[in-house]
């Protein structure tokens, strides 16, 4: 169990520049998103997910796509990775060299449509020519499931039905798989759960978990997955985020918020939280409102307050 055993090793992924960015009302300038990737790779993250190459009627914050990730300077120890949703987004991605392209269909088929304005098979159909095209590219594809804990227009989403689009995105060849809780309905047992029987069916494939704070279970949630044996996580600077197509969506767990807990329990993440704190307190001024982040306001657990006057 984590508490027993010696610190482990997990990684990291940063994704307020994709999904944080994707949902705010304001456009971002390019050369603002490009200058906060670049501090964010110098802060020891696995993974950056820069962007998405999806429709810019869609997502018009994330139209610079090309720009951005053409812009940025790439630290070979970090993989930068794209949100991709169709061939069109991955020739956009290849182009640009992306390292890893990151697929995403809903587990839910309401959500799927809403979202990608697709049907399952639609998707699906997209991702074998996506492999095709990523075939023999030094370009990494990992399969996202969304809406795994839960569909916010449907609700529950029976286990089977999710291995069943694990089962697959891996008979595609996909490399590994993300399980995504897109509007915070994950609670601790459930992933728990879930992850055992991932591991179960595939202990040789690497799994991200990616969460969101909706109802406030996300760190939680991050413990039940670590208890299962997940090592990856997707969490976004400030804790913004959240998907456009899903009523009621919120923002992802917060990366310091989340880096600061697992020090604190002894796990190792590879990062500075205090680099990655400088840059949180920076963000209220790119997105241009306060963001959602308590160790930001609150200092970490260490960072002690001068002891009151006492009268004698
Ligand atoms: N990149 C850029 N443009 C794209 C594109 C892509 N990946 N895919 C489609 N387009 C363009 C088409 O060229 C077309 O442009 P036009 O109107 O100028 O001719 C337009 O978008 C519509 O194309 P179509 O294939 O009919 O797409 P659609 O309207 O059915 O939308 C998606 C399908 C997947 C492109 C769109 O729903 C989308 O981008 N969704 C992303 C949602 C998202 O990112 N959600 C949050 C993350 S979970
Ligand atoms: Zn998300």
């Amino acid at each position: 169990m984590l508490f027993s055993d010696a610190p482990r090793r997990v990684m990291i992924n940063e994704v307020s520049v994709r999904d944080g960015f994707q949902s705010e009302p304001e456009f971002i300038p390019t050369e603002a998103k490009i200058r906060l990737i670049d501090r964010l790779s110098q802060t020891g993250l696995a993974k950056i997910e820069v962007t998405s190459f999806v429709s810019p009627k869609a997502i018009p914050n994330l139209r610079d796509a090309q720009e951005v990730m053409q812009g940025i300077r790439r630290d070979p120890g970090v993989v930068y990775a794209a949100l991709v949703p169709n061939e069109r987004g991955a020739e956009r991605a290849l182009e640009c060299r992306v390292d890893e392209i990151n697929l995403v269909m809903s587990v839910g088929e309401t959500h799927n449509v809403a979202n990608m304005r697709m049907t399952q098979d639609m998707s699906l159909a997209q991702f074998r020519r996506v492999m095709a095209l990523a075939e023999g590219t030094a370009t990494h594809v990992n399969g996202c499931a969304a809406t795994a804990f839960g569909c916010p227009f449907e609700g529950d989403q029976p286990v089977q039905k999710v291995m069943d689009v694990v089962a697959r995105y891996l008979e595609m060849g996909m490399h590994s798989i993300t399980l995504a809780d897109t509007t915070g309905m994950a609670s601790p047992r459930q992933v728990g759960e879930l992850c055992r029987e991932f591991f179960r069916r595939y202990p040789q494939v690497p799994l991200t978990l990616h969460f969101h704070n909706t109802r406030g279970m996300g760190l939680a949630n991050v413990i039940a997955g670590l208890e299962a044996g997940a090592d990856s996580f997707d969490a976004s600077l400030g804790g913004i985020g959240g998907c456009p197509f899903a009523p009621g969506a919120t923002g992802n767990i917060c990366t310091e918020d989340m880096v600061h807990m697992l020090e604190c329990c002894g796990v190792d993440t590879g990062i500075d939280l205090d680099l990655l704190l400088g840059i949180a307190r920076d963000l209220p001024a790119v997105v241009g409102h306060e963001v959602p982040g308590q160790i930001i306001r609150a200092g970490k657990v260490g960072d002690l307050h001068a002891k009151p006057l006492t009268e004698t």
